[in-house]
């Protein structure tokens, strides 16, 4: 029997399911494995040579087990690491494999979105200081104006469960206020993957004309037009709907947090690097 052509999945921790529940959805056809970090998790306070590190291990982890195309479904990774690796090991290496980051696809519809052409950036303190959505938006839209804030405790929070306490909603609250003063903002992306986790929360201290936009599906919709426009690609990917899910910390931790995040049983296996 031929080797399964898998479409790898990978984030820091448990965000990435975020976007891989929207890709199923849309192609459940395909054969996928998902990769968590979780024992290095959060990235999002990491430095860049950390983060691309971590990211180029994982990405040849996925070659390995026959990813011949990766979504890097953090934005921190993406945002950190990206670039560099389709830039330099891509070329060099693996010219028959894909990597595939989340902030393009967000950046090239967000001007489209917002009539105050003013739009709201909140991601983790690496993503906003590597000013990769400023920069990719202003590429497609150079008039509309990026407003950023960091987010640097959410995801934490969410990793542990901490978000709906006292505490929790203190620091969704905060970043949220602190955002919105500073501009006339009628759009705001979830620049990270685990935050639409708390959608529901943030949505509760935003103004109703604020509309909220979650990445997990513009992905899967330009991941879709990507294997119809890369025919070569699509043609090794098989078709068995398969999905296995893959952690760096203990299996059952991550299914534990994995399976109440997907409203369905996760059972992952321990990978070593
Ligand atoms: N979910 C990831 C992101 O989109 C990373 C969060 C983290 O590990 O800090 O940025």
């Amino acid at each position: 029997m031929l080797p399964k052509k898998h479409i790898g999945i990978f984030d820091s921790g448990i965000g990435g399911l975020t976007v891989l529940k929207e890709i199923r959805e849309l192609l459940p056809q395909y054969d996928y494995i998902y990769l968590g970090d979780n024992a290095r998790a959060p990235y999002g306070t990491r430095s860049f040579e950390v983060v691309h590190e971590y990211t180029l291990q994982a990405v040849k982890r996925l070659f390995e087990l026959d990813c011949d195309l990766i979504v890097i479904a953090c934005n921190t990774a993406s945002a950190k690491a990206l670039r560099q690796i389709q830039q330099t090991y891509l070329k060099d290496w693996e010219s028959e494999k894909r990597v595939l980051g989340v902030i393009r696809p967000t950046t090239e519809l967000a001007g489209e979105l917002s009539s105050t052409k003013e739009i709201g950036i909140l991601g983790t303190s690496g993503t906003v200081s590597s000013n990769s959505y400023q920069v990719e938006i202003n590429k497609f839209h150079p008039a509309v104006k990026v407003h950023q804030q960091a987010c640097p405790l959410w995801v934490p929070l969410i990793e542990n469960q901490e978000y709906d306490t006292e505490g929790g909603r203190y620091f969704i609250k905060r970043y949220v206020d602190e955002l919105m003063a500073t501009g006339n903002i009628d759009t705001i992306i979830l620049a990270c993957t685990h935050y639409p986790i708390i959608e529901d929360l943030i949505k509760e201290y935003l103004p109703k004309e604020v509309q909220l936009i979650s990445q997990g599906k513009i992905v899967a919709e330009r991941l879709q037009n990507y294997l119809e426009r890369h025919q070569w690609l699509e043609n090794k990917l098989t078709k068995k709907g398969s999905i296995h899910y893959l952690t760096t910390e203990n299996p059952s931790l991550f299914d534990e947090k994995s399976s109440l995040f997907l409203g369905q049983e996760v059972q992952s296996e321990l990978m070593h690097w």
